[in-house]
């Protein structure tokens, strides 16, 4: 049999994706994303990005496949993202891959956002490892997952207690006055001379307490209070504020925590891979860094194109054509949309 045509679609925050795989080739990966919307609010509004969904969906859809020179006839099973995520925004996609599914007489699969979000992986590099750590890393979360067979789940390790690391790029670069989305922001400025030891930053829950509870979890926000109180002491002092010097001490104390956990969970799972995906994977810091740290533990980091790494229709694709190819069985078409879906 020919390698399945998967039309997959994400709806999950503010970006309305729809991608088109055959196999583990990408054919297309058609976004519109309601960001802009949300720049003024600063963060990500639910009834915004519900309405920017349902504008976008069929012309997404139409997009996706006219790049990928395909007929929505063609498809073979359409893949949704059913959780976790903005509820709203969820019931969207849903509701049209149902739709699709249904007038096409295809079957459905509904897949869990982070696991499509490791998923990806396979349309850069082929077969994923039998065994990897993946660090999922966005504005929605900071997890550590141990991942045997994509498409028998993943299992969580750890997460953030707080803030995920994308959420405290954003209000860091707030503090800072730069534009939201911040997190590429920031990446920017600290490349333009920022100074990564300028200051040194707190690293949540790295001391030898907090490691015997959340040995794998994150907490990023004591962290972006301490750089909001560092820029209001300076500013109250009527002195000026090194932003690329504090854009990179901040980034610096992130993926300092972010790859020395993630590394410990390849120690600990006896893994040698590590996977970095999400939003936050497209750092330049965080890649070195991981890099660096991984190859003198002897463990192999892969980390999708920048492109892939953020939201997109093709991740749901690329997770629903691994569970067809795993002959899985499709979800019934009165599949839920699951806002705190667990992993
Ligand atoms: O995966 P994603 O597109 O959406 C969510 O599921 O959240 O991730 C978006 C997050 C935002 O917080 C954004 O600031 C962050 O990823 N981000 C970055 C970079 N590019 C995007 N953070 C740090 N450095 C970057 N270069
Ligand atoms: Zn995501």
């Amino acid at each position: 049999m020919s390698e399945p045509l998967i039309l997959g679609i994400e709806t999950s925050c503010d970006e309305t994706g729809v991608g088109i795989v055959r196999g583990q080739t990408l054919l297309a990966d058609a976004i519109a994303s309601s960001v802009e919307e949300h720049a003024r609010f600063g963060g990500v509004v639910p009834e915004v990005a519900s309405r920017a969904h349902l504008e976008a969906m069929v012309p997404t859809i139409r997009r996706a496949c006219e790049t990928a020179g395909i007929k929505p006839t063609d498809v073979d099973a359409v893949a949704v993202t059913s959780g976790p995520g903005l509820a709203g925004a969820l019931l969207v996609g849903v509701a049209a891959a149902k739709g699709l599914a249904l007038s096409l007489d295809k079957p459905l699969y509904g897949v869990n956002h982070l696991a499509a979000h490791v998923a990806v992986d396979t349309l850069e590099h082929g077969d994923l490892p039998k065994g990897c750590v993946a660090m999922l890393v966005s504005g929605g979360h900071s997890s550590l997952l141990s991942v045997e067979d994509i498409t028998d789940g993943v299992v969580p390790m750890g997460s953030t207690i707080d803030d995920a690391a994308g959420e405290a790029f954003d209000k860091v670069a707030r503090v800072l006055g730069l534009p939201f989305p911040g997190g590429p922001y920031i990446d920017k400025a600290a490349r333009d001379g920022g100074d990564r030891l300028y200051v040194t930053f707190p690293r949540g829950l790295t001391s030898q307490r907090d490691l015997e509870r959340h040995r794998f979890d994150f907490s990023f926000s004591g962290l972006k209070t301490a750089v909001a109180r560092w820029v209001e002491a300076r500013r109250r002092d009527g002195e000026d504020v090194p932003v690329n010097h504090v854009a990179a001490a901040f980034q610096e104390a992130v993926c300092d925590v972010l790859t020395r956990k993630a590394i410990d969970a390849c120690k600990d799972r006896g893994f040698e891979h590590l996977l970095i995906g999400g939003g936050v994977a497209a750092n330049s810091r965080l890649r070195s860094m991981a890099e660096e740290r991984a190859s003198a533990a002897g463990i192999a980091v892969r980390v999708p194109r920048p492109g892939l790494c953020t939201d997109n229709g093709a991740m749901v694709a690329a997770l629903g054509s691994e569970l067809v190819r795993a002959g899985r069985a499709p979800s019934p078409l009165d599949l839920p949309a699951d806002s705190s879906m667990p992993i």
